[in-house]
């Protein structure tokens, strides 16, 4: 039976940046989703999940219409319906999809499964190609994300980090030393807000790009042009930011992780003083992630609303939990991830 599969990924620095044309540094995490597609001569793709009981069913040439897609229950078979719409395979048949990958953990098993989805249903090309389709699946099913997940999760390197410029769409592998243990602390907090969050901060981008041009290749002088007090906390977000993206790129690559960390502290604070995305969660998690002795920074990652948090640390610093005041138990699992290949660059080997 032919099969796929698709990586989580964690991104180190650079978040809200991807839909402004600026620069992130994620990398492809060695946990995955799988899926193996039976095919059969029928006109429907019945999607099959271990995570999920329901089983859904899709026809093979369902329309790529948001409404329709967007109406599909359960909802966990919106995104893979998007991918069907626009993969358009030749014939219907099941798929079942695996995964060690926690759904809502801030590790994207959402671009982990549509890439795998959209690679075994035949979509074939770059790993910009399939992350555009993957990304235009995402706007289909109503979330209106940038590229950032499903590139890494097609493009990673093993052992590396990718660095990506989203004006251009060129990316860079960054080595990842091995004395940085990445560390990836779910915040226990569920995403509530996070879809209306998410699409409020794209449309504010929008409204602060029509003024200055894309935020990702402003620099600070234009930030200060902005009247709209929030616009511009936002635009300098995403300014600041891509500098430290830059910066953190170079500081890992030498192995100064003590600049790195320093970075993502700068980063966290930015995100929650003027993007606004952090939660008391969140900050409570960093706060006690840097009082550990040998962690060299941490942050929150991904779209925030709650979801987790990103550190990197000395090997042995951080155990497989993290003692947080106020949670269940007082304590969060913390999961020791490592740089993986995305699945388009170890098939390209
Ligand atoms: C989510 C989206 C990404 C990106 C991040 C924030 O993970 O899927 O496209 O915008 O938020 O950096």
């Amino acid at each position: 039976m032919p099969t796929a599969w698709g990586p989580g990924r964690v991104n180190l620095i650079g978040d809200h940046t991807d839909y402004n044309e600026g620069r992130a540094l994620p990398m492809a995490v060695d946990a995955r989703t799988t899926v193996a597609f039976d095919a059969a001569p029928v006109g429907t793709v019945e999607l099959r999940s271990d995570a999920f009981d329901e089983v859904a069913t899709v026809p093979v040439d369902v329309d790529p219409d948001p409404r329709l897609v967007q109406a599909l229950e359960p909802a966990w078979a919106r995104l893979p319906a998007a991918v069907v719409a626009l993969a358009r395979p030749e014939t219907g048949g099941t798929a079942h999809v695996k995964s060690d990958l926690p759904v809502g953990a801030g590790l994207s098993s959402s671009a982990a499964l549509a890439v795998a989805l959209a690679c075994v249903l035949g979509v074939d090309g770059s790993p910009v190609a399939v992350a555009r389709l993957c990304r235009q699946a995402e706007h289909l099913a109503g979330t209106p994300v940038g590229l950032l997940d499903p590139l890494v999760c097609a493009g990673a390197r093993a052992g590396h980090a990718l660095l990506v410029d989203f004006a251009t769409l060129s990316t860079r592998d960054v080595p990842v030393p091995d004395d940085a243990d990445v560390v990836v602390v779910d915040s226990g907090e569920r995403r509530a807000l996070r879809d209306a969050g998410y699409a409020a901060r794209v449309a504010e981008c929008e409204a602060a790009a029509a003024v200055v041009g894309p935020l990702g290749l402003a620099g600070p002088e234009d930030v200060v042009g902005l009247r709209d007090p929030v616009l511009r906390r936002r635009a300098r977000h995403v300014v600041g930011e891509c500098a430290r993206v830059d910066a953190f790129a170079d500081a890992l690559a030498a192995g100064d992780l003590a600049t790195a960390g320093a970075l993502m502290v700068e980063s966290h604070r930015s995100l929650a003083d003027d993007f606004e995305v952090s939660t008391p969660a969140l900050d409570a998690t960093v706060a006690t992630l840097l009082s550990c002795p040998g962690v060299h920074g941490a942050r929150l990652t991904g779209a925030g609303f709650g979801g987790s948090v990103v550190a990197v640390a000395e090997p042995g610093a951080v155990g497989p939990t993290v003692p947080v005041p106020g949670t269940r138990g007082g304590s969060l699992p913390a999961r020791h991830v490592r740089p993986a290949d995305g699945c388009l660059r170890s098939a390209a080997r």
